[in-house]
């Protein structure tokens, strides 16, 4: 009876092996069903795992990039990370999630992940005796930038606005919207070009008209990578061209003013020039102030064909200064017209030449309006 416990060791060994093998031999390994998508500089997961579940504590795990050449991304064997083969680019940037190894996951954390990481990834468990002992992650990087609005001068009745975004990959489509969100007709397609490092920059012009709101977005999308990036400008109303139409109607409303009162303080002057009512210093007066206003009339019109000209580049400060000189000149040109109105209208009282007088009350109510409608606008 020496023989029996032998051969039932033998017989429990074997039985034992024949488990563990058939156990680990069926084990397979499995990746993810897509491609794994993440943004330059994040830190992403690479899927891996046993199944069914068995613990990867003591088998052999081997990361490998494949392409364009194979290299060691991140090796386990023996119960612990032995990463001396490893590339220099993924140094201390790799790791596996050692608490889950007992179950069967052996994925891959890779941290500040660059464009030049993505590729096709290799899981290996050395130790399977199964058919599937690997499986292949893809990793896409992408990259995304807010997109920078600017206003870049007029064109007819509207305003060009330039949508820029660079640092995009993979290429990026770019659209200008409304404030409810309607696509606008942009001024021509996208213009693109791509830097040194492989990213794209895109740029777009579109013209709009004045709104109720005055809203715009620049929108940026990448489809592949799923990021959408957005950006609202606002643009002030009085950028748009038709304001300059409404200074010209001011303008030729006081010139027309202007004539009128210069023509009939012309009349006085000759009429009455041998009246000591009315001295002839004051006269001085009025036609001084005529020619004041002929001068503020003339500054006003350079404003205004500074505004009305449609320059492309640069738009800013000239289009300030023009509706600066324009405002001012307008204003001083109705003021000073009030003025020499108020003066004849004085004088046409001590005279009592009754239609006269209310003519110049109702030019000066005139002036005092068009003073109002320069103020308000
Ligand atoms: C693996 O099995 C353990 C229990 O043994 C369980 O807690 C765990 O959720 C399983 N993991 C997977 C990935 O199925
Ligand atoms: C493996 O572990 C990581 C980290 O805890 C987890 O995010 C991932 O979902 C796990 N994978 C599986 C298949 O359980
Ligand atoms: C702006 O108005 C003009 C004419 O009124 C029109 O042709 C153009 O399409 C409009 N632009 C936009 C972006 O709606």
């Amino acid at each position: 009876m020496k023989t029996f416990p032998t051969s039932a060791a033998w017989c429990l060994g074997i039985l034992f092996i024949s488990v563990s093998l058939i156990t680990t031999g069926s084990s397979e390994v499995v990746g993810p069903a897509d491609r794994v998508i993440t943004l330059a500089g994040d830190d992403i997961i690479l899927p891996c795992s046993l199944k069914p579940n068995i613990s990867a504590e003591d088998m052999l795990v081997e990361w490998t990039r494949l392409n364009p050449k194979a290299e060691n991304v991140h090796l386990y064997r023996s119960g612990r990370d032995s990463n001396v083969e490893q590339v220099p680019s993924y140094r201390r940037r790799t790791s596996l999630f050692h608490e889950e190894l007992k179950n069967g996951n052996v994925s891959l954390k890779l941290t500040r992940v660059t464009l030049s990481d993505a590729g096709s990834y290799r899981c290996f468990i050395l130790t399977l005796t199964s058919q599937e002992k690997e499986t292949t992650v893809q990793l896409f990087v992408g990259a995304v930038s807010q997109p920078v609005i600017s206003i870049d001068g007029t064109k007819g009745w509207g305003v060009v606005l330039k949508c820029e975004s660079g640092g995009w990959f993979p290429e990026p489509e770019m659209e200008w919207l409304d404030s409810s969100g309607t696509i606008l007709p942009a001024d021509g397609p996208p213009e693109r070009h791509r830097d040194s490092e492989g990213l794209y920059a895109v740029r777009r012009h579109v013209t709009v008209n004045q709104t109720d709101t005055n809203r715009f977005t620049c929108r940026v999308h990448q489809q592949e990578i799923n990021h959408l990036k957005e950006t609202e400008i606002h643009v002030p109303d009085y950028l748009f061209p038709s304001r300059y139409w409404l200074i010209v109607g001011l303008l030729i409303a006081a010139a027309v003013v202007f004539l009128a009162a210069s023509a009939i303080s012309f009349y006085m002057w000759i009429k009455y020039t041998e009246d000591d009512v009315f001295p002839k210093s004051l006269l001085g007066l009025i036609v001084g102030l005529l020619i004041a206003a002929a001068v503020g009339v003339i500054a006003a019109s350079a404003g205004v064909y500074m505004l009305s000209k449609h320059i492309k580049d640069d738009v800013f400060p000239k289009l300030q200064v023009g509706l600066i000189v324009g405002l001012l000149a307008a204003g001083a040109a109705v003021g000073l017209l009030a003025a020499s109105a108020g003066v004849i209208g004085v004088y046409m009282w001590r005279k009592h030449t009754e239609g006269i007088y209310y003519f110049t009350i109702l030019l000066y109510y005139i002036t005092i309006l068009l003073c109002y409608i320069t103020i308000l606008h």
